[in-house]
């Protein structure tokens, strides 16, 4: 129910626009790859979030993946109540940290050191000045579509916000910063080849989401990760693999330990912090020991492990290992998967759903997106009349084509079958729709 004196969404969009650029902190909140107001949330609570209109909607954006456990999680709120309790920030060392530093090392094995930070952005940053402390190298390769945060060098044909707003780059990123960084198209193991041999001991490190999570979902195919870590491995290139969304999402640990190919580095963000601003950068102890104090690559945070974001992340790691919800969400998104392959792609209607653990991405396109390239031929317009078809039906989606639906361990059976009724309603197998 909305309360007579509570602003509406439009309302506080117009607020909002005055004082904020483009009335948002991140871009695609922003709404402008589907059209309309964004919607401003109260509250959440499990798989639901509250809007300032007095609407409850089903969430399948999760927070753009952190909220694997669902909004407000007893066990993570009361986490961060104490903690909060004693203290906001220190700037100093304390238990938490190492107790969180050691749960990652104890779930991916080849994270031998961990540094926390703040976002994935910083994660992403840290690991690329890392990368080319250790090897004295310069050049980097990114992948087409790839996004990585909004570190400068990296800003090269990013995908996420970037793409749907249209620009192929950001203004404000000197050439310079940008000339070397190389970039491939995702899933073809031949460009990467062809570059590191032009460059051969050039490149610092290879840098990739090992399932591509900025183009909408890209997972890899098989033999292209093992292919990097191959090409990496004889050049004396690093391997970075950016799990900023991938990290404790599909089991409690990382897709690196899943697939069973051990990056140089890896950048955990999102759920390792449960909610709450957190990024980590870890691999090897003999690159991660080049870091300052040890070493001669500078990273610093005021609030770099802050007590209250860490308590989030460790209660949120410690309630995925202790349940173990991946199985069950994973079935509820093939769910979502499987009625698209029996009836919308059926029915010729070129829409299909991709799909891993508990991801997935409505494509409005043929099969077979592997790239950026193939992800751009979607009907964007057409995912736009669905994501506000599916609003107005109580269904929160991202707001762009290019991003993922997450399925949270809050989720019901009868939440599938709210997004699938909806999404029947709207889709009704008619091309022309
Ligand atoms: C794969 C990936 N890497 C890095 C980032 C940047 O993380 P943050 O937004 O926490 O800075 C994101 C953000 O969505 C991401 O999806």
């Amino acid at each position: 129910m909305k309360h007579a004196d509570t602003p509406s969404s439009a309302a506080l969009f117009k607020r909002a626009c005055r004082v904020m650029p483009g009335g948002v902190n991140s871009p695609v909140r922003a709404f402008k790859a589907v059209g309309g107001t964004p919607v401003f949330i109260e509250r959440g609570r499990g798989s639901r979030i509250y809007s300032a209109d007095g609407r409850e909607l089903i969430d399948f954006c999760g927070s753009w993946g952190p909220l694997i456990l669902g909004h407000a999680h007893n066990k993570v709120v009361e986490a961060v109540r104490m903690a909060a309790a004693k203290g906001l920030s220190f700037g100093a060392c304390t238990r938490a940290e190492v107790e969180l530093a050691e749960l990652l090392r104890a779930r991916i094995p080849y994270l031998e050191m961990v540094r926390l930070v703040n976002s994935g952005t910083e994660a992403i940053m840290t690991a690329i000045r890392l990368a080319r402390g250790f090897t004295g190298r310069k050049k980097i390769l990114k992948f087409d579509g790839g996004y990585h945060g909004h570190m400068d060098c990296l800003l090269v044909s990013a995908g996420s916000g970037l793409l749907t707003s249209g620009i192929a780059s950001s203004a404000g990123v000197p050439e310079g910063v940008v000339a070397d960084v190389l970039v491939a198209p995702y899933n073809d193991l031949d460009a990467v080849a062809l570059l590191m041999k032009k460059y051969s001991h050039d490149v610092a490190a290879i840098i990739v989401e090992p399932v591509a999570g900025n183009m909408g979902l890209v997972p890899p195919v098989p033999g292209f990760l093992e292919g990097l870590r191959k090409l990496t491995a004889d050049k004396g290139a690093l391997l970075i693999f950016d799990e900023v969304i991938t990290g404790f999402r599909l089991g409690p640990t990382t897709y690196g330990v899943l697939c069973g190919i051990k990056p140089d580095l890896t950048c955990l963000g999102k759920i390792i912090g449960g909610g709450m601003p957190m990024g980590a950068v870890g691999g090897l102890a003999e690159i991660m020991k080049r870091l300052a104090p040890l070493g001669a690559v500078y990273q610093a945070g005021t609030l770099s492990g802050n007590p209250v974001a860490v308590a989030a992340g460790l209660s949120t790691l410690k309630v995925l290992i202790a349940e173990n919800p991946y199985a069950a969400i994973a079935r509820r998104a093939k769910k979502v998967s499987d009625w698209f392959e029996n009836r919308m792609f059926s029915k010729r209607l070129k829409a299909h759903c991709a799909n891993i653990g508990g991801m997935f991405t409505i494509f409005f396109c043929e099969r077979g997106v592997r790239n950026l390239a193939d992800a751009k031929r979607c009907d964007t317009r057409r995912y736009a009349r669905y994501f506000h078809g599916m609003l107005e039906r109580g269904i929160y989606l991202p707001p762009s084509q290019f991003e993922v639906c997450f399925i949270s361990a809050a989720h019901t059976d009868e939440d599938i079958d709210c997004f699938l009724g909806a999404t029947g309603e709207i889709l009704p197998g008619n091309a022309s729709r």
